[in-house]
């Protein structure tokens, strides 16, 4: 494509010169602002997939070229070679840290894990057939009541320390709510990883030890997780955070938004495809079929996405990490095949080649969970946490930023034009 030098928009009798904004990588954006003022017309884009909502300088995505990099540091890199706390350092600062950061955030993470012991009435007063996902929004919620405002800079460092600190012992602790066992405390010996495995596999009869390997795979998993630009909950979150509303309750609401099924809760409905195909006793082709199928409304999960029109680049990352687990424990199941003979039949499919329908993160991070132990209804809370430094990154971002307003799109109207309220016996 031809490099644009200007855009012009021709409304009517009316001509405007649209100002366009370059990114790094020469992304360019038409600056629609004065649109309204000026011609009398908004743009029209549901589900804003033509709209850039700000600047950022986090993470850069090319979907038709698979591209995924936090900070300029190629996904595959980072998932590699880094840890989650490198990572979400890298995103929270803007650079990887030195030897001296690394251990000081590791050492303020690690030592901040406890939670308020008032946080275990708060969720014994939930049933435990609640998930476990509404339960660790309720409570990061909760936090603004137990810790003061985030408004000086260092109440806020200290707020960010506390979410990605906690969010591992909210969620372990929800999960052993949900089976009615003993809540189980941190370990500030073990890695962020293997403490989290531990708060939720270990019981106060018997200790659990950590596979090396099955760490190294959850710390990639949420390397891959941590952040993925304008996202629908990582939108929310700025959005909540522009009326500014706290760290705490942005973060609440990008939870939220994370737990919808065509969101975060993909990955819980990939393995529920996974068990439904197990227990009704469909073949992958017939499956694939009926997703094929639009009367069906039907949809492979863990199948497409909105930006990438190409190999999603965590996908492949994971499938490796998928075999990794799986060699590890030895583990052999009927669901683990299906997944794969999904995945061979739908990337040799004309309706999935055309339709550039590719294998999300999703599909291969809901078999590992499965694999390592972890509840299907975790596994939103799981890509919560990795997401938990891109959150918070991206809303300080937006705090920053002096072109930040309160988000308020606009509409287009289709209801009744005005009319007169009539009582009730005319009606
Ligand atoms: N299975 C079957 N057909 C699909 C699938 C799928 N998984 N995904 C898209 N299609 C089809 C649509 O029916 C549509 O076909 P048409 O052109 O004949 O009408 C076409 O592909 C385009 O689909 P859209 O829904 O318009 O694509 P959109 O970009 O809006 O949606 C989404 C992306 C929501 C991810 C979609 O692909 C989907 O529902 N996938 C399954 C759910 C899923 O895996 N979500 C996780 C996303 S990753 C994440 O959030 C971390």
């Amino acid at each position: 494509m031809n490099k644009i030098e200007h855009a012009h928009l021709k409304a009517g009798d009316q001509n405007l010169d649209l100002p366009l904004s370059t990114g790094t990588e020469n992304e360019m954006g038409a600056d629609i602002s004065k649109l309204r003022s000026t011609t009398g017309l908004i743009t029209f884009d549901p589900g804003y997939g033509n709209t850039g909502s700000c600047k950022s300088n986090i993470t850069f995505i090319d979907g038709d070229k698979g591209i995924l990099s936090y900070r300029g540091y190629p996904i595959e890199q980072l998932a590699e070679q880094s840890s989650f706390l490198e990572t979400s350092w890298l995103l929270l600062n803007g650079e990887l840290p030195n030897q001296s950061q690394l251990k000081e955030f590791t050492h303020q993470v690690t030592t901040h894990t406890m939670l308020h012991e008032n946080f275990r009435g708060f969720l014994n007063s939930l049933p435990k057939s609640g998930h476990p996902m509404p339960m660790t929004a309720a409570m990061v919620s909760a936090f603004s009541a137990f810790y003061p405002e985030p408004e000086s800079p260092r109440v806020l460092q200290e707020t960010v320390i506390r979410l990605i600190s906690k969010y591992p012992t909210l969620a372990a602790w929800a999960y052993k709510h949900s089976v009615g066992q003993p809540l189980i405390y941190p370990r500030n010996d073990l890695s962020y990883s293997e403490n989290f495995l531990h708060m939720m596999f270990a019981t106060p009869c018997e200790d659990y030890e950590v596979d090396p390997v099955i760490a190294r795979v959850l710390d990639q998993l949420l390397i891959l997780h941590a952040d993925h630009e304008q996202n629908c909950s990582t939108s929310t979150v700025r959005l909540v955070g522009s009326s500014q509303a706290n760290l705490f309750a942005s973060i609440s609401a990008g939870l939220s938004a994370l737990w919808g099924p065509l969101h975060g809760g993909a990955n819980q409905k990939v393995i529920e495809m996974l068990d439904a195909i197990s227990e009704m006793g469909y073949t992958a082709q017939e499956f694939v079929d009926r997703a094929k199928d639009k009367k069906s409304q039907v949809r492979l999960m863990g199948f497409g996405h909105r930006v990438y029109k190409n190999f999603d680049p965590r996908a492949k990352v994971l499938k490796k990490a998928c075999q990794d687990v799986v060699e590890r424990l030895g583990i052999s199941n009927r669901q683990l095949e299906i997944a794969m003979e999904l995945e061979e039949i739908a990337l040799n499919d004309e309706y999935f080649i055309e339709r550039n329908l590719y294998p999300n993160v999703d599909f291969y991070s809901g078999v590992i969970y499965r694999s390592i132990g972890i509840p299907v209804n975790m596994f939103t809370v799981m890509f919560a946490m990795g997401r938990m430094s891109g959150w918070i990154a991206q809303w300080m971002e937006m705090r920053n930023d002096p072109d930040t307003r309160i988000g308020r799109p606009r509409q287009i109207y289709t209801g009744q034009t005005q009319r007169d309220w009539a009582p009730l016996d005319q009606r």
